[in-house]
């Protein structure tokens, strides 16, 4: 049973996070996990000349790519956070749009070299209906990639969420969270002919790791 997202009320969540989360004087940068300059780079997106991000908050990772030649476009739900990411990243090169990613991807008519998530719009979005879409916008060949949090053990699919701490008015948004092999199995029915999902560890051990996942649509 799909859960009830209320766009209107996750919107404004993400525009009050937008507030705090974007630095005026923060420099590009990309990294798939939660610790700066741990794991892997950009080089997971393989050489792409167009990219798109879903869920793209601060438009860093973004910048990053369209500074070194790379066709860099952004989809956010939060006009507070386009409109940062407009205005700070224009000499970039990116460029950015306001959209709910479902319904964004619906209207897209653009195919890219690559889509990603950096606990993105993958992570909050239900991936029986955002994997089919983001298939649907890769040239032959194409990857998808996305990290995010590992599963919690023992709690999977949609997880609600409070933000802004537990009294007042409720803001909430929706996780999905699944192991690595039922993420593998949400990419195949989707259409993706090769997919891997792993847990990257964190670098202090026990520490929490960085679930990531890539797909490859057929050449
Ligand atoms: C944790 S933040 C972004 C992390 C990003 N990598 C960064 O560096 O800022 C998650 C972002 O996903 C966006 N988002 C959440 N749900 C979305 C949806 N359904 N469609 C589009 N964007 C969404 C939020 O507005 C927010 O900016």
């Amino acid at each position: 049973m799909p859960v009830p997202h209320d766009i209107e009320a996750e919107t404004e969540l993400w525009d009050t996070f937008a507030e705090s989360a974007f630095k005026d004087d923060a420099e590009p940068s990309f990294c798939w996990t939660q610790y700066a300059g741990h794991g892997p780079g950009p080089e997971l997106l393989g050489n792409p000349r167009s990219v798109l991000e879903i869920g793209c908050g601060t438009g860093r990772a973004l910048a990053f790519l369209a500074r070194s030649g790379v066709e860099a476009h952004g989809v956010d739900l939060s006009p507070v956070m386009v409109k940062k990411c407009s205005e700070r990243w224009a000499d970039t090169g990116a460029t950015f749009d306001c959209g709910e990613v479902l319904e964004w991807l619906a209207d897209c008519q653009t195919t890219y070299d690559a889509v990603y998530s950096i606990f993105g719009a993958a992570w909050f979005t239900d991936p029986s209906r955002l994997f089919p879409l983001v298939a649907a916008r890769l040239n032959p060949g194409g990857v998808f990639v996305f990290s995010q949090p590992p599963a919690i053990p023992g709690a999977y699919g949609p997880q609600g969420m409070y933000k802004g701490g537990f009294a007042g008015k409720a803001m909430f948004t929706y996780r999905y969270s699944y192991k690595p092999a039922v993420w593998e199995r949400h990419l195949r029915r989707a259409g993706f002919t090769s997919v891997e999902a792993d847990v990257v560890d964190a670098p202090t051990p026990g520490h929490i790791g960085t679930l990531l996942v890539r797909a490859w649509s057929a050449a």
